[in-house]
């Protein structure tokens, strides 16, 4: 059985104290709520706030991005090391903002998994096509290359380690979600990649769907059968919305 994992995504959001308010609202809600993983990753300057409203919780960590070098020369980036140090359990690598704006490509993915999942941290791998790629039937071509390129330092022992997160690039922000057949489609078609590559190990590794899940479809989306969970943007900013998330059983 994968056990259901729902994250919240608070991508360029919240300054520290925003972040502790945000968290420590969350952490009263969801105090109790067992039988799901809870994560919450906020942006890099909150992480060591949020880290200690957080510790003995339910609540995991997890950051944004890192890079792929424990340490050195690299003005500005954060290593994988650090995250670890801080707190972080876990860590978003490849999101479609940081494709479509910072130059990721499958081949960079394939960089920071490795580094990811040598430090200890378990990695939420993003794949996710674009309407146009949508449009022209590309979905399944684009998912299999970026799953192909991107999980290909990873070793067989480390892929449970791995979630993967599902966004298709035309329901982030959009406010249209994919429906429930539509996202579990791509899912398993995930789901078989991963048979193919990783064998039975592929029935623990969790598929998260990422793009405008909200209280009133999370219920519907968490009964697909390939469907593990949820990445969560714009509704993990307010703690009810993500708690309600977070207890998709009632919200049926
Ligand atoms: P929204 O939930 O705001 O559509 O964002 C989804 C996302 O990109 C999570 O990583």
């Amino acid at each position: 059985m994968r056990m259901p994992f729902i994250a919240g995504n608070w991508k360029m959001h919240k300054t520290r104290q925003e972040a502790v308010e945000l968290v420590s609202a969350l952490k009263s809600l969801v105090a109790g709520v067992t039988g799901v993983e809870i994560a919450v990753a906020p942006p890099f300057t909150a992480l060591h706030a949020v880290a200690e409203v957080v510790e003995g919780s339910n609540i995991a960590l997890a950051a944004q991005n890192c890079f792929w070098e424990s340490e050195g020369a690299y003005t500005g980036e954060v290593s994988p090391r650090m995250l670890q140090e801080i707190g972080c359990r876990y860590v978003i690598i490849g999101h479609s903002e940081r494709r479509q704006y910072f130059g990721e490509t499958n081949a960079t993915v394939a960089k920071r998994l490795q580094a990811a999942l040598a430090h200890g941290l378990r990695p939420i791998c993003c794949v996710g096509e674009t309407l146009e790629e949508r449009e022209a039937n590309q979905t399944f071509a684009v998912i299999e290359t970026q799953i192909n390129e991107g999980l290909q330092p990873v070793a067989p022992q480390q892929v449970t380690e791995l979630v993967i997160a599902y966004e298709p690039v035309w329901a982030i922000g959009t406010g249209k979600t994919a429906t429930p057949a539509q996202a579990n489609e791509v899912h398993g078609f995930i789901r078989d990649l991963l048979r193919k590559r990783y064998g039975e190990r592929a029935e623990e590794v969790r598929i998260q769907y990422g793009g405008s899940v909200k209280p009133e479809n999370i219920a519907a989306l968490m009964a697909e059968s390939d469907i593990d969970g949820a990445l969560v943007g714009g509704a993990s900013l307010q703690a009810d919305s993500f708690a309600r998330i977070v207890q998709y059983d009632k919200e049926r």
